[in-house]
C-alpha cells in the first residue's frame, strides 16, 4: 500500500509571468480555492495521509501560511524546497529520507483530476506492489505532454517527451506510483538536452525491466491543464459550473477529511475561524450543520 505522496509545486511558472513573479503558481486561484487543493485532495482521496510538498527557494512561509502542518485537514504536511527546477525525478532525490524504504505517488502541483469513479481508480493505484503505474489520458495536443503509445492489451511500447511527431494522443498524466526503487533510479539519471532530469527516463527504466504498468482514467474522467493563463480560466469555470451546479465542492480539503473521519467538528471549527467569513467558510458551515 503506498502511503506517502509528494507534490511538486516549485517551478519558475514562466508561461504565467508576471502572476507568477511573486507569488507560486500552485497558490494562484482555481476558481474558489488555491490551484494545491486540487492535487492534495487526489492524494487525500487515494488515502494518502502524509504528503511531502516539495517549493520554490524562498516560497515556503506562503505554503505553510496557507496548509500549515495539514492537521486541520487530518494529514500531516512536510515541506522541503527546491533551489531550482531540476526536473521531476528530483523530487526522489530531494525526498529521498522522507521516502525511506517506503513506496510514493508523485502528483504535479499544477495537474487537475475529476471524475467518475476517480477514487475508486486512485485505491486500486495505491495498491501497486511493485513497479510504476502511470494514468494516461486521451489529449487533442499530445505535443505538449509526455505521450505513450500502448498496444491492444494496454502494455506500454514506448514512451517520450513532448514528441514533435505523433506518437499518439495519449498523454501521461501528472500523477504516478512508484516503488522504492525510484530512488536509486533517480539518482543514476543524468541531465537532457535541456538540463533537467527527465521523468520519461525515468519511466523508460521501468520499462525496460518490464514493470511499467498503464490505466486510463477513463472517458468519464477530466485531466485538466493548468500551464497556461487561459487553462487557468477553462479549469476555473469547469469548477465554477460544476459547484454551482451541484451545490458541491471540488476539492474541499476539510470536506474530504470529514467524510473519511479524519477530522471531527472541532478541526471544521478551526478552519472556519482560519478563512474568516467567506463562500468557503460558509460552505464548511453547512457540512456540520
Ligand atoms: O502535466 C503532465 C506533464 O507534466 C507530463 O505529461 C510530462 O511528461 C511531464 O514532463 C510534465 O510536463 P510539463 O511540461 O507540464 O512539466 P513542467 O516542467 O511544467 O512541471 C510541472 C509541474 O512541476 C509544475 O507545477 C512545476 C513543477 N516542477 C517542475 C520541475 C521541472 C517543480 O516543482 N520542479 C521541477 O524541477
Amino acid at each position: 500500500m503506498i502511503k506517502k505522496g509528494i507534490i511538486l509545486a516549485g517551478g519558475y511558472g514562466t508561461r504565467m509571468s508576471p502572476l507568477t513573479k511573486a507569488v507560486n503558481k500552485q497558490l494562484l486561484p482555481i476558481y474558489d480555492k488555491p490551484l494545491i487543493y486540487y492535487p492534495i485532495s487526489i492524494l487525500m482521496l487515494a488515502g494518502i495521509k502524509e504528503i511531502l510538498i516539495i517549493v520554490n527557494k524562498g516560497q515556503l512561509y506562503q505554503f505553510k501560511k496557507l496548509l500549515s502542518d495539514g492537521k486541520r485537514f487530518g494529514i500531516k504536511i512536510n515541506y522541503l524546497e527546491q533551489n531550482k527546477p531540476r526536473g521531476l525525478p528530483d523530487a526522489f532525490i530531494l525526498g529521498e529520507k522522507y521516502i525511506g524504504k517506503e513506496k510514493v505517488a508523485l502528483i504535479l502541483g499544477d495537474n487537475f483530476f475529476y471524475g467518475q469513479s476517480l477514487t475508486a481508480k486512485l485505491k486500486s493505484c495505491v495498491k501497486l506492489s511493485n513497479g510504476c503505474k502511470v494514468l494516461i489520458h486521451p489529449v487533442s495536443k499530445p505535443e505538449l505532454y509526455g505521450v505513450a503509445k500502448i498496444d491492444k492489451k494496454g502494455k506500454i511500447l514506448s514512451i517520450r517527451e513532448k514528441p514533435k511527431k505523433s506518437l499518439s494522443n495519449l498523454a501521461i498524466t501528472g500523477l504516478y506510483f512508484f516503488d522504492n526503487k525510484v530512488v536509486d533510479y533517480s539518482k543514476k539519471l543524468k541531465p537532457s538536452k535541456r538540463n533537467e532530469l527527465e521523468i520519461v527516463d525515468l519511466l523508460n527504466i521501468y520499462k525496460n525491466k518490464n514493470k511499467l504498468k498503464s490505466e486510463f482514467l477513463g472517458r468519464g474522467g477530466a485531466w485538466l491543464d493548468t500551464g497556461s493563463i487561459d487553462d487557468f480560466y477553462s479549469a476555473s469555470s469547469f469548477v465554477s459550473s460544476l459547484e454551482n451546479r451541484q451545490g458541491l465542492k471540488i476539492a474541499c480539503l476539510e470536506e474530504i477529511a470529514l467524510r473519511k473521519n479524519w477530522i471531527g467538528r472541532r478541526e471544521i471549527y478551526k478552519s472556519i475561524s482560519f478563512y474568516g467569513k467567506c463562500e468557503y467558510s460558509n460552505y464548511l458551515k453547512r457540512l456540520i450543520k
